[in-house]
């Protein structure tokens, strides 16, 4: 039997599939991007490349992959192999699409619909310490309850590479005007000494937490952090599990 702390998680889950499957795809429209978060987009490619040029990896989880649209090209041009989740079925269906129109096996790359919470049960990262999982465009900050990602992710080998935002005004600024531009109504900004936290009447909850947060919840499931500012808002954090450094 499910706990009810379980159903509360799946009904968050399915409020935000029920988001970015209809209001929530202007948020994934580069016609509604400000200059701003074209750069981001860019500079995140080039930082995710120079990370997968150092070789280290032989598969690429991408949470929060939408229809593929942010890193599978890119991440297909490099020998590895390409898992792509989404919570939204519909995004995941064209990902499996664009897949099979070029010909690319699944046994190299594949698109699931599933819940980030559940990257344990994926195969692909049982018994593999050469996997990187990847949350771009802020879908961490989207994740209903990122702790028990980090659980999860701390139960197998994997390192993480978090793309998300900066927490001071300006920051603040450039992604309330990417959320307006995208028809997020009725904005509402909130901010804590964990995060920021923006959301809107029609169904928008997106977080942005600080490095400090980053730092003692990813520490409390043995992982370390190393982060660096890039663009005009943005933040990468490279997490590894404290017993793989000291190895
Ligand atoms: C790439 S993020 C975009 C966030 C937006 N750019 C922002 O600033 O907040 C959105 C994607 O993350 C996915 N997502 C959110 N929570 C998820 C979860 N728990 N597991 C898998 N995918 C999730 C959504 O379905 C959506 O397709």
């Amino acid at each position: 039997m499910s706990s009810p702390r379980s159903e509360s998680n799946k009904e968050q889950s399915a409020a935000v599939a029920a988001f970015y499957s209809s209001i929530g795809q202007a948020l994934a429209d580069d016609a509604n991007y400000p200059a701003a978060i074209r750069q981001h987009l860019d500079e995140e490619k080039a930082i995710l490349s120079r990370h997968l040029a150092a070789g280290k990896y032989s598969v690429v989880v991408e949470v929060g992959c939408m229809d593929g649209r942010l890193h599978m090209a890119q991440v297909l041009r490099f020998p590895l192999r390409y898992v792509g989740i989404d919570l939204v079925a519909e995004s995941v269906r064209k990902l499996n699409l664009c897949l099979s129109e070029r010909r690319v096996p699944a046994s190299r790359a594949v698109g699931l619909a599933m819940d980030a919470c559940q990257l344990a049960k994926l195969d692909c990262l049982r018994d593999e310490s050469s996997a990187l999982v990847i949350f771009p465009f802020n879908s961490f900050g989207n994740m209903a309850e990122p702790s028990k990602v980090i659980a999860a992710a701390a139960r197998l080998t994997v390192e993480l590479l978090i793309f998300t935002y900066r927490t001071d005004e300006a920051s603040n600024e450039l992604r309330a005007s990417y959320y307006r531009d995208s028809g997020m109504t009725n904005l509402e900004c909130i901010t804590n000494r964990s995060e920021v936290r923006f959301s809107s009447s029609n169904g928008l909850v997106s977080h942005a937490y600080t490095p400090r947060w980053f730092e003692t919840e990813f520490a409390r499931f043995g992982y370390r952090c190393a982060m660096d500012e890039f663009g005009r808002l943005g933040l990468v954090v490279h997490a590894v599990l404290a017993r793989k450094i000291d190895d």
